[in-house]
């Protein structure tokens, strides 16, 4: 490989990690990473560094321009996303780089958002720096998965999480049970932190009255907010994500058959109360639903509610990925059956998931499926 191309995908590596570090924080911008480096000799040198900050501002390549200063004239740079080129609430960054006296300029793909598609790159073309496009593509598809689905397919990325015991069981009805080893929750807390949002059925929070934050140490503030999809708004007002919605917020989808007065209840309470279409099972349409929360700028999900919302999600097609953790303990008798038969049917179905090794979690073990 020419040393300037083998540089280019260890800047643009660089970039990924640092955008990375802005998952589940940026909605309902990408997060994005970007890298200043100036050539001394055969050896780059990085004047810059940024990623997209908390509530998708300020942007990677600004925060990298700003830190390399005059460093940056005459640089390169290398960005996981094409730099967008609309005037938002502040001005383009291809028009910040081409102040910047950046030369030339590493990018990972063309944005899909109709306001920027192609002409970030083209403001930077115009003002000659050199474009190289299409490095690292399919690493920085991936970090930017969230924000493609919700300007391509107008649904978040939806991430699905189900924890059963070794025979299977994913809960007991009339009480909480503990499936998950220690190190599993911390996986799982960890998985929280780089979502927008965790998505739950009415079904978990009358049966285990969840709090769904992170609670890693020094982490609360990364608690993303939290979903109940609740067709007649059964959700109790004393329940935990009701009565902590003020430190981290519960939004809560339901159908156009729950009262406005019950509505009001829950907003009074700070709860934030959406309605979507019903299904043909006079359940919420789980499609109409996501299609909401994009519009409402969410990119990322993490599905944690139970059995049934993890069927309805996966026969409708909208899940991204599926992490099973199972433990080494059998309940021992009759319970709430983890995998419904539309999940295991299409976890099954090569064409539509790739299991991934599976590796131990703790005393668990945890299987990872792709969508293909
Ligand atoms: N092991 C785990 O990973 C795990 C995770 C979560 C929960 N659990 C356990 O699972 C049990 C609860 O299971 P669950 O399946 O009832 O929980 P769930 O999937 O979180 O909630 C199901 C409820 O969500 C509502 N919902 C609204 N629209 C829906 C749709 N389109 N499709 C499916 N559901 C929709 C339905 O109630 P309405 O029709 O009234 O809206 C439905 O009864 C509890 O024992 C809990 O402890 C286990």
């Amino acid at each position: 490989m020419e040393i300037s191309a083998a540089i280019d995908g260890a800047m643009m590596r660089h970039a990924l990690v640092l955008a990375r570090r802005g998952l589940g924080r940026t909605w309902p911008n990408p997060s994005v990473g970007a890298v200043i480096w100036r050539m001394e000799g055969q050896d780059p040198v990085i004047v810059g560094r940024g990623f997209t900050q908390a509530g998708g501002r300020p942007h990677a390549e600004t925060q990298a321009i700003a830190m390399a200063g005059e460093a940056a004239r005459g640089a390169s740079m290398a960005v996981t996303l094409e730099p967008c080129a609309h005037h938002g609430k502040t001005p383009p960054c291809a028009e910040a780089i081409v102040a910047a006296g950046i030369r030339r300029v590493v990018s990972a793909f063309e944005d899909p958002d109709p306001r920027v598609k192609g002409g970030g790159h083209a403001i930077l073309r115009q003002a000659g720096i050199e474009v190289v496009n299409g490095v690292c593509e399919a690493e920085a598809r991936a970090v930017a998965l969230g924000f493609i689905r919700r300007i391509v397919d107008h649904r978040p990325l939806v991430t699905l999480k189900l924890a059963q015991t070794a025979d299977g069981y994913a809960g007991v009805t009339g009480r909480q049970l503990m499936v998950s080893s220690t190190s599993s929750k911390h996986r799982v807390h960890l998985a929280r932190a780089a979502h927008d949002a965790i998505m739950v059925g009415v079904g978990t929070v009358l049966a285990d009255n969840p709090d769904l934050t992170c609670r890693l140490p020094g982490m609360m503030q990364f608690s993303p907010v939290r979903i109940v999809v609740d067709t007649h708004l059964d959700t109790p007002l004393e329940s935990r994500l009701v009565e902590t919605c003020h430190s981290v917020p519960t939004w809560i989808v339901t159908g156009p058959g729950a009262t406005e007065e019950k509505a009001e209840a829950f907003r009074a309470q700070g709860v934030i109360v959406e309605r979507a279409a019903l299904g043909s099972d006079k359940r919420l349409d789980v499609v109409a639903v996501l299609h909401l929360l994009a519009e409402r700028g969410l990119t990322r999900i993490l599905s944690e509610g139970g059995p049934m919302l993890a069927e309805a999600l996966v026969v409708a097609d909208m899940v991204d990925g599926v992490t099973i953790y199972t433990s080494p303990e059998p309940l021992g008798r009759e319970g709430i059956v983890a995998m419904r038969p539309g999940l295991k049917k299409a976890l099954a179905n090569k064409k539509r998931f790739a299991a991934a090794k599976p590796i131990a979690s703790g005393r668990d073990s945890l299987i990872h499926y792709y969508r293909v």
